[in-house]
């Protein structure tokens, strides 16, 4: 068994070192099967929502399209009659059935770069731990961020912080919603990094705001100090991008980050439970991993001849290792296909309509304070705003309970109400928010 297993493995783990699957398990019923995705009535029919609600929270959590469900249903179905031999074949057999490199190969098409140098996470918040715990910090060097990013961001910097010896700072990148402009997010970041800064770290779409930072201008900037430094106290740019994949176009290495973490169950619509980080290879190649992998050939040969692994280490190292909620993760390519399907321009041009829509509508409200930057610009898929006299959470019980719309208010120590419209949204919904709001003065 064990020498059966070894021999398994072998091509298993060779396969992640980068061979190209050819055949898949999930019986495919799509794409022949499905609609005309040229019609946005079409894309919202893949979806299984209720339709008696306005659904504005599906950034939240995914709702999975039909391709997803399908491809789920296969694997679970393969599991619940043979969970064995299902297992050793798409996870320890040949090259030809190991789906943890169609995976990489589904993500890395749409994002760009290799599929190689991606690890394949539960969700954003993992992927963030593995990146920070995994940078080679030490007493004396510092984390810089934001006081704009999510608390598990916060979380996974400080953790990473106690445990180096490091230290950490955030700084607001702008005083008032109203005045935000480009060159003041970029300067103010450029200008907060001090010589013992090793690592900033930011958010691509703030799920505080709906404000989209711009990510490209940042890393020249970065680019710029790394210029006057030594490569070994160079500052690495950590991106949580989670609000931004899947709105923005896709080209997320061209933005110039050296890690980027995001879950694949927001606005990709992919498994819920799934999520990945990209880095570039002489950033993995410097960092530590934080916990077992099994998707690396020569983590377990270098434990079974008990020799330490063989530098560099590469992504492979950093994907959480153990089994899986296998199902969730084999159908992760179905939600990358089906939206470069639909067209990904399409989607976030989409996207930006609808929200553009609906801020325009807003500011033209009294009554109501809009945060989001109106210019496209600066926001990406969400609409933050107060209304006068009411608490944020006041705003979303009057939406769900007077007109079934469902929006939420933004976990962060100053609340807003949110509402995010996506690929299954209409212009008819957006007015019908709207009117749900004018009505509120
Ligand atoms: C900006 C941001 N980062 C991270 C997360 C956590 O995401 P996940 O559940 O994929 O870990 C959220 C949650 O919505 C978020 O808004």
């Amino acid at each position: 068994m064990l020498s059966r297993r070894r021999f398994l493995l072998t091509s298993a783990l060779a396969a992640g070192a980068g061979a190209v699957p050819t055949g898949f398990a999930a019986e495919k019923k799509w794409p022949d099967a499905v609609d005309d995705l040229r019609d946005w009535g079409a894309v919202r029919r893949q979806f299984d929502l209720d339709p008696r609600y306005i659904h504005l929270s599906l950034f939240f959590m995914a709702s999975h399209p039909r391709p997803v469900r399908e491809a789920i249903e296969s694997y679970r179905q393969q599991l619940e009659a043979n969970p064995l031999e299902t297992i050793e074949r798409l996870v320890f057999g040949g090259p030809e059935d190991y789906i943890p490199t169609k995976v990489c190969n589904a993500i890395a098409s749409y994002i760009g770069g290799s599929a190689d140098d991606i690890a394949l996470t539960q969700n954003t918040t993992t992927g963030l731990a593995v990146i920070y715990q995994g940078l080679p910090l030490k007493p004396g060097d510092e984390i810089l961020t934001t006081t704009h990013d999510h608390f598990v961001h916060h979380e996974a910097i400080r953790l990473a912080a106690e445990r180096s010896g490091a230290t950490w700072r955030k700084v607001p990148l702008f005083d008032a919603y109203g005045a935000i402009s480009t060159e003041e997010l970029v300067e103010r970041l450029r200008k907060a990094i001090r010589p013992e800064t090793r690592v900033v770290g930011v958010t691509w779409v703030h799920s505080s705001s709906g404000l989209k930072l711009p990510i490209r201008r940042m890393a020249d900037a970065l680019e710029v100090v790394n210029r006057g430094r030594a490569p070994e106290r160079r500052v690495f740019f950590a991106v949580d991008g989670v609000h931004g994949l899947g709105v923005e176009e896709p080209d997320i290495v061209a933005m110039g980050m050296d890690a980027f973490s995001a879950g694949t169950h927001k606005w990709i619509f992919g498994p819920r439970g799934t999520g990945f980080v990209w880095a570039r290879p002489e950033v993995w190649s410097v960092m530590r991993p934080i916990m077992p992998s099994t998707s690396s050939a020569e983590l377990f040969f270098a434990w079974a001849s008990e020799r330490p692994p063989e530098p560099p280490a590469r992504a492979t190292w950093f994907s959480p290792g153990g089994f899986q909620a296998f199902e969730h993760y084999w159908a992760v390519p179905e939600a990358f296909e089906l939206h470069q399907a639909i067209g990904p321009r399409r989607i976030t041009e989409r996207i930006h309509e609808l929200n553009a829509q609906m801020r325009e509508g807003l500011a033209k409200m009294p009554h109501v304070i809009l945060y989001t930057p109106r210019s496209k610009e600066l926001s990406a898929g969400m609409v933050c705003f107060d209304v006068n006299g009411m608490t944020s959470q006041q705003v979303v019980w009057r939406l769900v309970e007077r007109h079934r719309i469902l929006a939420t208010t933004t976990p962060y120590a100053v609340p807003y109400a949110r509402v995010a419209f996506g690929i299954q949204n209409t212009p008819e919904e957006v007015e019908t928010t709207l009117a749900a709001i004018r009505a509120m003065a």
